[in-house]
């Protein structure tokens, strides 16, 4: 990833949203604990009461971790007569509000798990149709935080934006602040404006107890999947009551590293989550967790770092072949920077001042060992760093805070003038599968469809999908489509436009399937109050063309 455009800093205070209610809720990331990653479908009444009461008596609850949320599989197979959600009568006799109540009497707050579409992804109800009353009746219950997941949700034909909106509007009405984390595996809220309704919003698909996928999960925040390079991470769609989530923990189940290992591993996950400003949902069973592991999820300089006031989600100012510095401003003038060797072979990692703003003599403290290292000139260098290995430090002086990057000027990411713009000059915001090339078709030669070269568009290789965020300020979508003149034989492929994500299935335009005899098509649509367009190319292996794909904008001025 390029560090220039860290370069340039400038000071940039993050600004509070406010739910409807008025009531900013998590200004700092929310921390707690859920039961998906430990127990899945296998929870009850019992185990949830020791649960809470661990999350007292280990320290847990001080350390900051009030959440105490339910995933999946506490409901009944069926709603009541009144058509109310009820408790799987097995696994909570009492039913819900009754452990409802025993979590609160922990000085903890209640959390539950539900989802949007017809079904759950345990195939039990969902909130599809039911939303109003599910909300009120998570209300009258005392639930405080609602992960609000997504699965079946594609038949409900709303868009993301439009159906977590229609929660925050039921839920608001039952006047009780409630946060509210949208579980969509991670397609882009950030670019819809997930922010207007929740307070964090997936970044990323599921994370499994390996470090692969620790580290998949994080870079989504950290902005190397998923979106164009030059964002630099997600960084700046985050802020005091809007956070980029790249899942729960998985501290203390990591299962690909034994005996030592797995606490440095387990120090790395937590590192990374506290220096994104991720929520610390904790994911192991707490009655069975050892010294090792409570010391990691409740470390004070670390959980510092991720709960700072000044929310900043660190960024990467180096990152090349698994060795990377991570940097966060914080709202004391000091700033947290993680040196961390994701390779197999050992290495030194420095971070020298400049990257991170500062210069000359400056203080470091290790976050870890909690010990003051001295001051250092220019720079500092974690040595002989293994695999997994990494070093934690604050760097500087109290005093005013220090500048952030300057976030991505609208321009380069989003119709900000009259006239046509085309989407090549822009940078995508999300993708998934195949990226697209720019100005270029898949193999890097110019576009070229029907005897004509065209100097704007894209290549893609199927199956590929990206999309822009375009803000309801493009009147029409204009492109010409073809299969790129290199694709085998017979090899099909289809060109889509959609309105936004997959969820709603709202597909705005439809090729057709093409194969290289086809002729080019042209697309000339209307786009109306759509936020974000997504361009997607099926056909796996098919290469195809989206030339001179431009939106205009008729009504704007500049
Ligand atoms: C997934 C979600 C997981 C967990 C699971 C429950 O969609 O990403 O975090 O909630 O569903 O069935």
């Amino acid at each position: 990833m390029s560090t220039t455009c860290i370069l340039a800093f400038a000071a940039m205070l993050p600004t509070l949203t406010r739910a409807a209610d008025d009531t900013v809720l998590a200004t700092t990331p929310p921390m707690g604990w859920n039961s998906w990653n430990c127990f899945e479908k296998e929870i009850d009444e019992k185990k949830i009461q020791a649960i809470a009461d661990v999350m007292v008596s280990s320290g847990m609850r001080d350390a900051g971790y009030v959440y105490l949320v339910l995933d999946d599989a506490w409901m009944a197979k069926d709603r009541d007569e009144n058509g109310r959600l009820q408790a799987d009568p097995e696994k909570f006799p009492d039913g819900m509000k009754a452990i409802g109540d025993y979590i609160h009497g922990k000085g903890l707050k209640y959390g539950i798990y539900q989802d949007r579409g017809k079904w759950t992804c345990q195939q039990l109800p969902g909130s599809f149709g039911h939303e109003q009353i599910d909300m009120q009746t998570f209300a009258e219950w005392g639930v405080d935080y609602i992960k609000l997941d997504s699965c079946f949700a594609e038949s409900n034909g709303r868009m993301s934006s439009e159906d977590y909106a229609i929660y925050r509007k039921h839920i608001t009405a039952t006047g009780r602040p409630i946060v509210l984390s949208i579980s969509d595996f991670g397609n882009a809220a950030w670019a819809w404006g997930g922010k207007e309704s929740a307070q964090l919003w997936r970044t990323s698909g599921d994370i499994y107890p390996w470090m692969d996928s620790v580290y998949a999960c994080a870079d989504t925040s950290a902005g190397d999947r998923g979106i164009h390079p030059a964002f630099n991470g997600l960084w700046q769609f985050a802020g005091p009551g809007h956070w980029n989530d790249p899942d729960m923990l998985q501290v203390g189940n990591l299962k690909d590293l034994k005996g030592d290992r797995r606490n440095i591993g387990d120090r790395a996950h937590f590192s990374l989550w506290c220096i994104l400003a991720a929520p610390l949902m904790a994911g192991n069973d707490l009655r069975a967790m050892n010294d090792d592991v409570r010391k990691v999820l409740t470390a004070p300089e670390l959980v510092a770092v991720n709960q700072d006031p000044r929310g900043v989600q660190g960024y990467k100012v180096f990152n090349e072949d698994g060795i990377e510095v991570y940097n966060k401003p914080l709202a004391d003038g000091t700033t947290a920077v993680l040196l961390l060797n994701k390779r197999g072979e050992k290495a030194d990692v420095t971070v020298r001042w400049d990257q991170i703003g500062l210069s000359g003599n400056q203080p470091v403290r290790d976050l870890w060992a909690r010990k003051d290292l001295g001051t250092l000139n220019n720079s500092f260098t974690a040595r002989n760093l293994g695999q997994h290995e990494h070093r934690m430090i604050k760097v500087g002086r109290p005093g005013t805070p220090l500048p952030m990057p300057s976030p991505m000027p609208l321009e380069k990411y989003t119709v900000t003038r009259r006239g046509e713009t085309y989407l090549s000059d822009l940078y995508h915001i999300w993708k998934a599968r195949n990226g697209p090339v720019y100005d270029a078709a898949f193999n890097g030669a110019p576009i070229a469809i029907g005897g004509r070269t065209f100097k704007k568009g894209f290549g893609c290789r199927g199956k590929s999908a990206f999309m822009f965020k375009v803000n309801g300020r493009a009147d029409r979508f204009r492109a010409v489509v073809a299969m790129d003149k290199s694709s085998k034989e017979n090899v099909e492929g289809r060109f889509r436009v959609y309105n936004e994500d997959f969820f709603a299935n709202k597909v705005l335009w439809d090729s057709g399937k093409m194969t290289k005899d086809t002729p080019a098509k042209e697309i000339d649509i209307e786009l109306k109050d759509v936020q974000c367009l997504m361009l997607v190319f099926e056909g796996d292996n098919a290469l195809g063309n989206w030339a001179d794909a431009r939106v205009i904008n008729e009504s704007e001025g500049d």
